[in-house]
């Protein structure tokens, strides 16, 4: 069957669509890229280029996905052979091969996360650092890593097949709400510990002189990081506005996602670095295992530790899956328009091709390190980049056009939408591949 005969899935709702979003937002990337992040780069001077990123940046960047995806109603690869000519085709294709390599490894971590979950509650968890370390190394890579990596993989697989409105959107229903509740109330926790105060300094204190010295690793991976947590660079947001059936406001639905993206990040940090700081643990310790570790030994540490270590990593790995459907939805939405195969086959094909492709880094943690940086620094910022300006230089108006759709006119900040994607967003996409190239083969 052709793909013009099976009608376009659509959201049933708009807090569906924007559920779905937050949900494909926040997810690893808050809860356990973020504090590494923070950690690795040196505090709250990340913090702050971080959150300028998240508004210059991302914010513009992420309206430019929505009316690509709003007013072709297509996969990305699709969306771009409508809109671009040429080469520009080939862009789509960048956002496949990034949902392939990026979902791979998120899965590996995601699976982690549940381990983790059932570990604090039937054994708890070790408070000994170098224990920890080792329980970590046992239990992350090799046959363990990779029983959770398929568990994961199969649920993405289960949701993303049912399809938009019975699957996705019914699952972001559940998880989103579940997930903004529980940060809270672990965070208000985390404040009442003996390490809440120094913890907050750490983080909510710039050292210029840090920021300084550090710029050419802060810039990158601050942008790597603002396009990462809001699901840019690959496609994601093109493809759930695809599903937009009426015109709303575009402008309104993604500064309501960022918000909350932003919110759960910023809490994230408020329950993370307490309970490192309490529990005496060096949250600078980088890697993407690091986290994991330090978290498990200050766990183990605490009162009632097993039960809180439980309900974080629970929520974390709630979290990873309302983002890995988006990530397959990307691929199988371009499957299921473009080569008219059914969407549970898609799913199955695509999970089961993803599951392989990141069997490797379930083995080899310094892989998973690799993957990760390839895509965030690389991958995710050169996509964005060429879809900015593709939209930006060449096709300003179709993008002020269909932005007022559901807005009305935009009088001059129209213009002043499409001059933040011509420059600075152009710009520190640009200064961060070449930054983040140079970081990648150092
Ligand atoms: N935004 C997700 C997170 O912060 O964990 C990760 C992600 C999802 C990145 C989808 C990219 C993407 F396309
Ligand atoms: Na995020």
């Amino acid at each position: 069957m052709s793909s013009v005969d099976i009608p376009r899935e659509q959201w049933a709702t708009r807090v569906g669509f924007i559920f779905a979003a937050v949900g494909s937002a926040v997810g690893l990337g808050n809860i356990w890229r973020f504090p590494f992040q923070v950690g690795q780069e040196g505090g709250a001077g990340f913090l702050l280029m971080y959150l300028l990123f998240i508004v210059v940046i991302g914010f513009p960047a992420m309206l430019v996905e929505f009316v690509v995806g709003r007013r072709t109603e297509r996969n990305p690869v699709g969306a771009l052979k409508e809109i671009g000519s040429g080469i520009w085709e080939y862009v789509g294709w960048i956002f496949i091969a990034t949902g392939f390599v990026i979902l791979s490894y998120y899965s590996v971590v995601a699976g982690w996360t549940i381990r983790y979950t059932i570990l604090g509650l039937q054994d708890g968890y070790l408070a000994d650092a170098a224990e920890a370390e080792g329980q970590f190394v046992t239990l992350a890579s090799g046959l363990d890593a990779i029983l959770f990596h398929a568990i994961f993989m199969a649920a993405v697989i289960a949701i993303v097949a049912v399809g938009i409105e019975r699957g996705i959107e019914l699952a972001v229903k559940v998880m989103v709400p579940a997930i903004i509740i529980i940060t809270i109330g672990l965070a208000i926790y985390a404040a009442t510990l003996p390490g809440a105060g120094e913890a907050y300094s750490y983080y909510l204190s710039p050292e210029w002189g840090v920021i300084a010295d550090n710029w050419q690793s802060i810039v990158p991976a601050a942008a790597g990081q603002a396009f990462f947590t809001l699901s840019l660079g690959m496609g994601v947001m093109i493809t759930y506005a695809s599903y937009l059936g009426e015109d709303r406001n575009l402008a309104e639905d993604g500064a309501i996602i960022i918000g909350f993206d932003t919110a759960i990040a910023f809490i994230t940090g408020l329950i993370v670095f307490p309970i490192l700081f309490t529990a005496g643990v060096d949250p600078a310790d980088p890697g993407a295992g690091a986290i994991f570790v330090s978290l498990a030994a200050a766990f183990g540490d605490l009162t009632l530790g097993w039960l809180i270590g439980a309900v974080f990593f629970g929520t974390v790995a709630i979290a990873a899956l309302s983002s890995a459907i988006s990530l397959m939805e990307v691929v199988v939405s371009y499957i299921i328009d473009e080569r008219g195969i059914s969407r549970p086959t898609a799913a199955i094909g695509i999970g089961g091709a993803m599951f392989l492709l990141g069997v490797p880094s379930a083995y080899d943690l310094v892989l998973l390190d690799l993957f990760d940086l390839f895509a965030d620094q690389i991958l995710l910022v050169l996509g964005g980049l060429l879809l900015m300006i593709l939209v930006g230089w060449s096709l300003p108006d179709l993008a002020v056009d269909e932005l007022q759709r559901g807005i009305g006119d935009l009088g001059s900040l129209g213009p002043a939408w499409i001059w933040a994607v011509r420059i600075p967003v152009i710009l520190v996409l640009l200064v961060a591949l070449v930054l983040g190239i140079l970081d990648y083969y150092e």
